[in-house]
């Protein structure tokens, strides 16, 4: 029996296939290029530099950021996430976030309330995932320094009222932090219209690019507030062994993945090329198809915001009598449908949902190149797997 094809639902840890110019671009960089970033006068250096500064600039024009030097290269949104955390948040602080998060914040926090007093509060969010803007602003004290919150929760897809948020900061004075590794690349985002202070992504995920990519923005004048937690060679100011205060060196110590970033550099284009706005229609079609079928199966239960435009294409989903684990090997097995099951780094949130006791939720997630067609084959297989249950039982 021949295998069928993959069907990947799991984009939201990591998207898969990529653009073939993202991987064009990674073997071109290894094969012809190979020579690190920023470090040497020879050519074929200067045109690695050249690549690395293209990246930062494509990034930069995606959100809107006034200067290319703002965007800091991360290893994945988790180190962007505790570059900004860490370098920004002092001993004695108090920072508000959500249930929502996932634990490349919620860690990061709780090391900081344990090894440097800082003080946490956790705003609740509704069913569907959605935090009110209201309770962060009653959540807020006088030592408030920095409001961290998702974008897009990596469990329900739910998308947070951002702009509601970001003046409430600026209306309070205190800093805003938002994780936008479920959002960037499939909302627009514009620092200019909805300013925030940081913002966090994975290269990996909605940018289409390698695994390993990652970036965090800074406002430009919040970088002098944020100590870096990692130092060493920048290949610039290399006569005095103090950290540069230049962006992105402040930041950026050591030698950068080079083959990932070209590789993103290439994903951020064909987004560019495709527009947001169509990739945006293409993901609404198929989560309102995946929403509708999951609904039209008795004992399935949705979890997320009703609309397609309250959310990203990420949508979970449990079954009565069925552990979310169980449930994703048998679509595995059955027909090679790959979706993510359990608790999806985000505990609090589950707590919320009221989907911890059964091990959370089965989570499918989409990407540009998903089709219709492959989500009616997961709804088949759903609904061939309830029928030969029935019979069993
Ligand atoms: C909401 C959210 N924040 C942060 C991360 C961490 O991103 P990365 O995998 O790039 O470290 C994820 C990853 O799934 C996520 O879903």
């Amino acid at each position: 029996m021949t295998k069928p094809d993959r069907i990947y639902f799991d984009n939201a840890a990591t998207s898969w296939p990529k653009p073939e110019a993202v991987y064009q671009a990674v073997d071109d960089y290894q094969r012809r290029l190979g020579a690190p970033a920023g470090r040497a006068a020879y050519a074929d250096a200067l045109e690695v530099e050249n690549l690395i500064s293209g990246t930062r600039r494509a990034l930069a024009q995606l959100i809107h950021a006034p200067q290319a030097e703002h965007i800091v290269f991360t290893c994945n949104g988790t180190d962007a996430l505790n570059m900004a955390l860490l370098g920004y948040v002092r001993p004695g602080d108090h920072v508000v976030t959500s249930v929502v998060e996932h634990n490349s914040v919620l860690r990061p926090l709780r090391f900081l309330r344990e090894s440097r007093d800082v003080m946490v509060s956790y705003v609740e969010c509704d069913i569907p995932g959605t935090v009110d803007p209201e309770d962060i602003r009653r959540a807020l004290r006088p030592q408030t320094r920095l409001i961290a919150l998702s974008h897009a929760s990596n469990v329900t897809g739910a998308l947070q009222p951002v702009e509601a948020i970001s003046q409430i900061a600026r209306e309070a004075g205190v800093a805003l932090l938002v994780d936008a590794a479920q959002s960037i690349g499939h909302v627009e985002w514009d620092v200019r219209q909805v300013p925030v202070d940081f913002l966090a992504a994975s290269g990996h995920k909605g940018l289409l690019g390698p695994l390993g990519t990652g970036f965090l923005y800074l406002r430009p004048e919040m970088a002098k507030d944020v100590l870096p937690s990692r130092f060493g060679g920048t290949g610039t100011q290399s006569e005095n062994d103090t950290q540069p205060d230049a962006l992105p060196h402040k930041f950026e110590s050591g030698n950068l993945n080079v083959p990932g970033i070209v590789g993103l550099g290439a994903g951020v284009r064909f987004i560019a090329e495709r527009g947001i706005d169509s990739l945006r229609q293409h993901e609404q079609a198929l989560t309102a198809q995946l929403v509708e079928g999951l609904s039209e199966i008795s004992g399935i239960q949705v979890y997320g915001p009703p609309h397609s435009e309250q959310r990203v294409g990420v949508t979970s989903f449990s079954v009565e009598g069925i552990e979310p684990q169980e449930m994703a090997i048998l679509l595995d097995s059955a027909a090679r449908i790959q979706v993510r099951s359990g608790l999806h780094c985000a505990p609090r949130m589950h707590e919320a949902l009221g989907t911890i006791a059964r091990g959370g939720t089965v989570r499918v997630s989409t990407g540009p190149f998903n089709t219709a067609r492959q989500i009616t084959t997961l709804l088949e297989c759903l609904q061939e797997l309830f029928a030969a249950r029935n019979v069993s039982t």
